[in-house]
């Protein structure tokens, strides 16, 4: 089985982790700057640390502008806005066969790939657990956490026998149908702590307190609409439990947002509530969405 990754990230670089401690050998790694390409050759790969333990993982990096032909499997795990970027490398190395893994967070990304190669090859994905990419070459696992794959209809063999390896690897993966609810249940989450974190530029522990919570209040009932206008139904006090249990369990840490706020870089927001608010039309997370936008302008500090 020939393996790609678009993205060698945080996420990227511990899928290829994964897949490398189950015995794949192989492996190519596709970045968008030579910079990457180069810190990863010199590191001969990606250095992965998991509880405090170094492993190396000699995956072979490469320019997104060279594709190294095609392959069985392509795990796209660059940013949402990213994502546009890697279709004509998606064109170049896979072909009728090839099973495409999209692992952004929120929606419109993996979308765009759904749409623009193929619908019958794209497979969704959620990932829960949180990495944090330390340097160019070296990503730190910073809360465990499962990942789901899966379609709404159909599972390929190629699927469930790469969730196998993946879970060989330790990544607890599961391959479902319901992947839809899954990836709603995990913008639930990103659309309270991204944006709160990154406004304050703050810890996750923000959300815990009564502003935080009483604002997560108020976008999570937007979610809950937004996802059941796409036929998902969402308990709203489940998901404020849940946002609350990972504030509390990753209270110090900085969520993805507030590090590309506080980094000045792009963030994901059109793809989390700018999406939720694309469905329910005026609310607090168009509101959000604006204040995310004028602060990445840096109009607003
Ligand atoms: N980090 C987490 O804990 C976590 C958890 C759940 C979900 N997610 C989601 O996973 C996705 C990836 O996040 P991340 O944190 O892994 O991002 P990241 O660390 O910023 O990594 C993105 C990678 O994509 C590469 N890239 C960008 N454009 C590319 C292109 N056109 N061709 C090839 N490679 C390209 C970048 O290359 P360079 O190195 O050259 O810049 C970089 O290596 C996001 O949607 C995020 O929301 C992340």
């Amino acid at each position: 089985m020939r393996i790609a990754i678009i993205g060698g990230g945080a996420v990227g670089g511990l899928i290829a982790h994964y897949l490398y401690r189950a015995g794949i050998r192989d492996i190519d790694v596709y970045y968008a700057s030579m910079a990457s390409v180069e810190a990863v050759r010199r590191n001969k790969g990606i250095t992965i640390i998991i509880d405090n333990a170094e492993y190396n993982v000699p995956v072979t990096p490469y320019s997104s502008l060279s594709p190294n032909g095609v392959y069985d499997v392509v795990f796209n795990c660059v940013k949402s806005h990213q994502v546009k970027d890697t279709i004509d490398l998606l064109r170049r190395i896979t072909d009728s066969e090839t099973i495409i893994v999209m692992l952004q967070n929120g929606f419109g990304g993996q979308e765009l790939v759904y749409e623009k190669i193929s619908s019958e090859r794209t497979v969704f994905g959620a990932v829960y657990f949180g990495a944090y990419r330390r340097d160019r070459h070296i990503v730190e696992l910073r809360g465990p956490g499962p990942l789901f794959i899966g379609r709404e209809k159909g599972l390929y063999p190629d699927m469930l026998e790469i969730a196998g390896k993946l879970r060989r690897g330790g990544c607890d993966t599961r391959v479902t149908s319901k992947i839809m609810f899954y990836r709603w249940l995990k913008l639930g989450v990103n659309s309270v702590i991204n944006p709160l974190t990154a406004i304050a530029r703050a810890p996750n522990k923000i959300v815990l307190t009564p502003a935080g919570l009483a604002l997560a209040s108020e976008i999570l009932d937007e979610v809950v609409l937004a996802a059941e206008k796409h036929g998902i139904k969402l308990d709203k006090n489940r998901l404020l439990r849940l946002v609350k249990r990972i504030a509390e369990s990753t209270r110090d840490n900085y969520s993805s947002m507030a590090q590309d706020i506080l980094a000045g870089r792009r963030t994901e927001i059109d793809y989390i509530n700018g999406y939720v608010a694309k469905i329910v039309g005026d609310g607090v997370n168009k509101t959000i969405t604006h204040v995310i936008h004028l602060i990445e302008a840096g109009v607003l500090s």
